[in-house]
């Protein structure tokens, strides 16, 4: 028998089913270049397709991207209103290719507000996903953590109001199948670019155990390296979801 066929296997790595990110830092990007904030989004846009191409290259299943909070609807006008621009433009020229490669898209988030082009665009892209998706890119635009949490509420409150569903019967399962997402496994890993540390009211529900991981590094300069950096991080985690470290193993108890 060969040494190679003696020698056990090399631990599969560990990466996450479900990857998060906020996508942070594109207006510093362009600041500390001079130029203004928006040429900070057009370069961020160009970083979601690293992102995308690194996650359809790993067989990483799901991605979830922030995109534009609840929140952001306060920026200057003009900041919005060039978004608003940017994302229409990136829906007219990236559905396509990212459909035949294989991606499912879906967009998350109140979407009341947005122009009804962008409305129709997004349930447009929606539409025919492929057959096989190899990756379920899901964009968080107009979102808000509490926002889903009210919504589900307002949901089962529906229920309740029509006499569907008794108050006391109202579980986390019955409410973690009305929030954004239910289809999916719950985000394994959370990215934040751009070097704060905070959640900013993006996935509050779904992130109850997801691996945090922050970076300094500003959202247009994301490169392999730095998503190697974060999968590297969460593969070192041991992730006990309450238990010890001795159950997880599948030792004592
Ligand atoms: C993230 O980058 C993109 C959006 C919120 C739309 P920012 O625009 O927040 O960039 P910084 O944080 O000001 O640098
Ligand atoms: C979070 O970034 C939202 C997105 C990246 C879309 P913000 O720049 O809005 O977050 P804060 O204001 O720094 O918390
Ligand atoms: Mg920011």
């Amino acid at each position: 028998m060969s040494q190679a066929a003696t020698m056990p296997a090399p631990p599969p790595t560990r990466l996450p089913r479900h990857l998060a990110v906020i996508m942070d830092g594109n207006g510093r990007w362009a600041q500390r270049r001079n130029r203004p904030r928006t040429l900070g989004h057009r370069a961020g846009a160009k970083a979601v397709q690293v992102c995308v191409d690194y996650c359809l290259a790993r067989g990483i299943g799901a991605l979830t991207l922030f995109a534009f909070s609840s929140e952001n609807w306060n920026r200057p006008e003009e900041e919005v209103g060039a978004l608003m621009k940017l994302f229409l433009r990136m829906l007219d020229s990236e559905v396509g290719e990212l459909q035949r490669r294989g991606v499912r898209l879906s967009f998350i988030g109140d979407r009341s507000g947005f122009p009804e082009t962008i409305q129709t665009r997004m349930a447009q892209a929606e539409q025919h996903p492929p057959a096989q998706p190899c990756l379920a890119l899901n964009i968080a635009v107009g979102y808000g953590g509490r926002w889903d949490i009210t919504q589900a509420c307002r949901s089962l409150a529906g229920d309740v109001a029509a006499g569907r569903l008794a108050p006391g019967d109202i579980t986390e399962t019955l409410l973690g199948e009305r929030i954004s997402l239910a289809g999916l496994p719950s985000p394994d890993l959370f990215i934040r670019t751009g070097g704060d540390l905070r959640i900013s009211n993006f996935l509050l529900w779904q992130l109850a155990y997801t691996e945090l991981w922050f970076t300094e590094t500003l959202w247009p300069d994301l490169d392999d390296a730095v998503l190697d950096a974060a999968m590297a991080a969460f593969a070192d985690r041991e992730r006990r979801f309450g238990l010890t470290s001795a159950q997880v193993a599948g030792g004592a108890t």
